[in-house]
């Protein structure tokens, strides 16, 4: 898979992209990020991208002709599954969205700035937007970021075990059960008895309860969400 990434400060994206897993992703050749700095299709000398709003009021606006211009030139290098902008105002990022997306070879993302994009670039070249939350973030690269994040590890061989994408929390529509790792007994407090039993069918059922409960009592709205 291929992400193309449109910002003003590309640099923003480098540590979150840069390890771990993404980084891993990308050594193994499953997973290309590329950043364009969005200023190279500036309107002016003085690397321009951004105007006064019309009707009046605080905040600048990213104009169209350097946004049209980049989204045009990428897309003539090849055809985009989605042309995606990262926007509060968008669709919340779930689970779902993000197995739907690592299933597709190119995406191309549009991180805004200031009071946001002009609304033609969105009515004409956006084919999807997405936002991580109800939140307003200085710009769009973080929520580039998290979603980049969200998509890659879920690319076939980007995790080592292929099982530990499909027991995250959300992938059935349930919170993942509580985990332990060793010792037993950490002053006092005990690791449930039936994780030590060494039987399996007993674990399984034990987890899929926790999860159940989990969910109910903490994210009544996500069950039967898969
Ligand atoms: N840009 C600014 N805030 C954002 C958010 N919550 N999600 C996506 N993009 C954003």
């Amino acid at each position: 898979m291929r992400i193309d990434i449109i910002s003003v400060i590309p640099e923003l994206l480098e540590s979150p992209l840069g390890h771990s897993i993404m980084k891993r992703a990308q050594a193994k050749g499953l997973l290309e990020v590329h950043t364009h700095q969005l200023r190279q299709w500036a309107v002016n000398e003085y690397g321009q991208v951004d105007d006064y709003q019309y009707g009046g009021g605080a905040g600048m606006v990213m104009m169209c002709e350097p946004l049209a211009n980049a989204i045009e030139s990428l897309s003539a290098q090849r055809h985009y599954d989605e042309v995606i902008y990262m926007t509060p105002d968008g669709p919340t990022l779930n689970q779902k969205t993000a197995n739907t997306l690592s299933l597709k070879e190119n995406l191309l993302l549009i991180c805004g700035h200031y009071k946001g994009i002009d609304q033609r670039i969105r009515d004409h070249f956006v084919t999807m937007e997405i936002s991580i939350g109800d939140y307003v973030l200085s710009g769009g690269e973080l929520a580039a970021a998290v979603l980049v994040d969200a998509i890659g590890r879920l690319i076939p061989g980007v995790l080592g075990d292929e099982t530990s994408a499909l027991t995250d929390s959300f992938q059935d529509g349930l919170l993942a059960p509580p985990v332990y790792t060793r010792p037993a007994d950490f002053r006092g407090w005990q690791v449930p008895a039936v994780l030590l039993s060494g039987d399996l069918k007993k674990v399984d059922e034990w987890r899929y309860e926790q999860a159940l409960q989990r969910t109910e009592s903490r994210r009544p709205d996500l069950q039967g969400d898969a």
